[in-house]
């Protein structure tokens, strides 16, 4: 795998999460799947996933996870602004990290959530890279504010609906997903907390293992043309299992050592809740309790760029980390791209 190491340091002072009300079980899928409960967990951990109704898109639930991040900065953090109003003015880059935009080309979900939040002052941009997205775009918001001292604070929101791109009569794949989104307001301050490093590569190599074949400029859609199935993702899950146990230990272990830590430093791992088994496995391989990883895969499925900021919003609000903890969110996904951000809390 080829890598590129750097290394900025920003503070994330709201978290925020948005996931539809519709939840649909193992067992309500075998009503009209040739699956069952016991298969699902049993390979992958999962017990539920949460569908977006037809009339939600990326963006509006994105919107919704960017409002409680920015909720919680005003409730929680010493923000000056005291208003959801005031506060979205001072953002200075929307970043929505997603596979599923709003509409196909343009324009991007992040001038959508940029208008409907507010935040007049902000730039906006989608980072596309599937599954791995979050942790390349709180590279891409760390990075763009450090590179202009006029900017301050990025909203990076993980969103996705992934529900409109499965073949749900495919019950290799369709299993697997789910919709939702999460949202971190990052802010560059002097504070020793935040992002510390990052760590990014891909894989190209694989792009064919997971790969939505139909709509894009390799094989458009042309006048006349009979969609049978609509566009939806494919698959190949033994080499993109494999390919996900050496990414997550490739990357926590090279993030360890690019810091001079050892696991015990570590309060908590964050993976990309894809399958319980690749994190089992990842585990293992590096010698670590799995307790040391969070895992909700069992409530929501893979919510590809949304999985690991839900996650960091649900640990936040549930207070179990402590000011100066430091965490590792680690990621993977198609491409094959992965990648790993080192943060204190
Ligand atoms: N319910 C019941 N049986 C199923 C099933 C389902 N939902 N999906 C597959 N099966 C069956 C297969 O048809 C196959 O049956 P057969 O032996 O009669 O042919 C059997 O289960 C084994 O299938 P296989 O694909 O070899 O299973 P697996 O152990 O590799 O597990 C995945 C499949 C998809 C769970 C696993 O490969 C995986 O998690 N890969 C990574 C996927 C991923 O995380 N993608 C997103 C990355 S961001």
């Amino acid at each position: 795998m080829s890598k590129k190491e750097y290394t900025v340091g920003f503070e994330i002072i709201g978290t925020g999460r948005a996931v539809p009300p519709k939840r649909i079980t193992n067992d309500e899928l075998a009503k009209t799947l040739d699956t069952n409960d016991e298969w699902i967990r049993s390979h992958t951990g999962i017990g539920a996933r949460h569908i977006a109704d037809e009339h939600t898109a990326c963006s509006d639930l994105a919107v919704e996870a960017a409002r409680n991040a920015l909720s919680w900065a005003i409730e929680c953090h010493a923000c000056a602004e005291k208003t959801l109003e005031e506060l979205a003015l001072t953002v200075d880059m929307v970043i929505v990290c997603s596979s599923t935009a709003d509409y196909f080309c343009c324009p991007a979900t992040a001038c959508i959530v940029q208008n409907a939040i507010g935040a007049k002052n902000a730039g906006a941009m989608d980072v596309v890279d599937a599954c791995s997205s979050f942790i390349y775009g709180l590279e891409t918001g760390a990075g763009l504010l450090s590179v202009n001292k006029d900017r301050r604070r990025a909203l990076v929101i993980g969103a996705e609906v992934l529900s409109r791109f499965v073949d749900w009569t495919d019950r290799g794949t369709c299993v697997l997903f789910g919709d939702g989104a999460g949202a971190v307001l990052l802010e560059k301050t002097d504070s020793s907390k935040g992002l510390l490093r990052t760590i990014l590569g891909a894989d190209g190599s694989g792009a064919e293992h997971l790969v939505m074949k139909r709509g894009g400029s390799r094989n458009p859609f042309k006048q006349g043309d009979t969609v049978e199935t609509p566009p939806h993702i494919e698959m190949n899950g033994r080499a993109v299992y494999n390919f996900a146990v050496s990414a997550v230990t490739e990357t926590i272990t090279s993030l360890l050592k690019a810091e001079n830590l050892t696991i015990e430093d570590i309060a908590l791992i964050v993976p990309h809740q894809a399958n319980a088994r690749i994190v089992q496995a990842a585990a293992k391989r590096l010698n670590i309790p799995e307790e040391k990883f969070f895992l909700n895969i069992e409530e929501y499925a893979n919510t590809s760029a949304a999985s690991i900021p839900i996650a960091l919003d649900e640990i936040n609000r549930s207070g179990a980390l402590h000011s100066g903890d430091l965490i590792i969110c680690v990621g993977f996904g198609a491409g094959l791209s992965y990648g790993g951000n080192l943060i204190r809390w």
